[in-house]
């Protein structure tokens, strides 16, 4: 019997996607020894939005809650989502930054590292791959799924190759609009399979309501293992729920290694944790339902919704078929960057001034100006000269990485902060998101003072 692995990602994803990240230490302690007693293959527990919302929102150190999930889920690999370069935020570090960030995750426990680029620029992902892989880490190396006319199976089969020529020890296809279609999964998942040695992994979202077609095609196709959620945080924008695809594709005669008794036991500790997200609205019963309208439009679900609140803001909800209709112009004109933040916000805010101000590229956002740069990373596309000259005015585009022109900003950071702190792990949670850092840190200094 084939082996399919699991990753549970209630406390990461699913926690990010049904309810903003919030969920505290405190109330998912009591299901840790649990959840590493189930089987799966991972815990998908830190990283994305994570690391953010502990500092911002909950008052906890994410250092911190790493170290005690780790104390309590010691046999189950724990895993994490990095985007590359980016690190957990949404603008580049310097490698100096990146390889100090990895290794303090693994020395704090981090077994399993999913590296990933917004725009599939390997040259993002290499020098956290090197550094996951120097620290005895398991490098996944991630490549981001999405549907245009140069997105084809062939160019993701390249990606993964030159992602295990990298040295990824697995490859995941990461499909976070949701958008992947059966058929698709099975093809690309097969093709991808063929190209490389390592294990393949699917991560999708149940959004437009194809994850658990796709994910039992992927598996058909030989996937290695696919990304699933307790089924009370699963469906809807999460992924597919775990007990469900346990007894599916048990039924078709593989084996998880997941004993049902105890994701049951599992699945009743979350559901009264639901039912108090739910009662106190931030668990919107709307992210529950698959919202299919995003397949028609080829663009993910979030980026839709985005959309429809700019608009009803400026009170021009009237126009949203004709930024609809921009929507795709204003990718290929950028080369068809994956739909996928920050790119998907990029794209739908440029459409929208497109439309509202009559005349096209009247006004350019600076994101889009840096894009043309080359500030994200390489454009994956041919992409409309026209427009990068009336972007980039007299600006040239950078002919190296973004990163190399970087300065290294580690020690000095630690020597900046000596007085706040003299935690390595401080300074790293202050580059990764100064403000916030900031005043975590000083909360602390001054509960620590009060004694
Ligand atoms: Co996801």
């Amino acid at each position: 019997m084939r082996k399919v692995n699991i990753t549970e990602t209630v406390l990461r994803d699913a926690n990010q996607s049904l309810i903003a990240t919030r969920l505290t230490y405190e109330q998912f302690a009591p299901i840790l020894e649990e959840l590493d007693q189930a089987g799966y293959y991972s815990l998908e527990v830190w990283g994305g939005a994570t690391f953010d919302s502990c500092l911002r929102y909950l008052n906890e150190d994410p250092w911190e809650r790493l170290k005690k999930i780790k104390d309590k889920a010691a046999k189950t690999p724990l895993q994490m989502l990095l985007r590359g370069q980016n690190l957990l935020g949404y603008k580049h570090y310097p490698d100096d930054v990146v390889r100090e960030f990895i290794k303090m995750a693994v020395s704090y426990g981090m077994d399993i590292i999913r590296i990933f680029d917004a725009l599939n620029d390997l040259r993002n992902i290499e020098v956290a791959m090197d550094e996951t892989i120097k620290q005895g880490a398991h490098a996944q190396g991630a490549l981001v799924y999405t549907v245009s006319p140069i997105h084809d199976v062939k160019n993701f089969e390249t990606l993964a190759k030159q992602l295990e020529e990298m040295g990824a020890h697995s490859i995941c296809i990461k499909d976070m609009g949701g958008l992947i279609m059966p058929q698709v999964a099975y093809d690309l998942v097969k093709n991808v399979k063929n190209a490389v040695k390592v294990p393949v992994y699917l991560h999708t979202h149940c959004t437009n309501g194809l994850a658990e077609m796709s994910c039992l095609k992927a598996v058909e196709a030989g996937a290695d293992g696919i990304d699933c959620a307790i089924s009370s945080f699963s469906s809807g924008s999460s992924q597919p729920p775990t007990e469900t695809m346990h007894f599916a594709l048990e039924n078709a005669g593989y084996t998880t290694g997941l004993a049902h008794t105890t994701l049951q036991n599992i699945n009743d500790f979350f559901k009264p944790v639901r039912e108090e997200f739910i009662a106190s609205g931030v668990m919107d019963p709307k992210v529950l339902t698959p919202q299919p309208e995003a397949l028609s439009y080829q663009i993910p679900g979030g980026m839709l919704s985005n959309m429809i609140s700019q608009l009803k803001a400026q009170n021009a909800i009237d126009k949203l078929d004709a930024v609809l209709n921009e929507v795709p112009r204003v990718r290929e004109d950028l080369g068809y960057p994956p739909l996928v933040t920050p790119m998907s916000q990029m794209v739908g805010t440029q459409a929208t001034a497109n439309v509202l101000t009559g005349e096209r590229y009247k006004v350019v956002l600076k994101e889009i100006i840096a894009y043309f740069r080359g500030e994200y990373g390489k454009i994956p596309g041919k992409f409309n000269e026209e427009v990068a000259k009336k972007a980039l005015r007299s600006k040239q585009p950078l002919t190296t990485r973004y990163a190399d022109t970087l300065e290294p900003a580690f020690e000095k950071t630690k020597e900046a902060l000596k007085d706040l702190t003299t935690r390595d792990e401080d300074v790293l949670s202050y580059l990764s998101f100064p403000q916030v850092a900031e005043a975590f840190i000083k909360n602390r200094n001054k509960e620590a003072a009060e004694g």
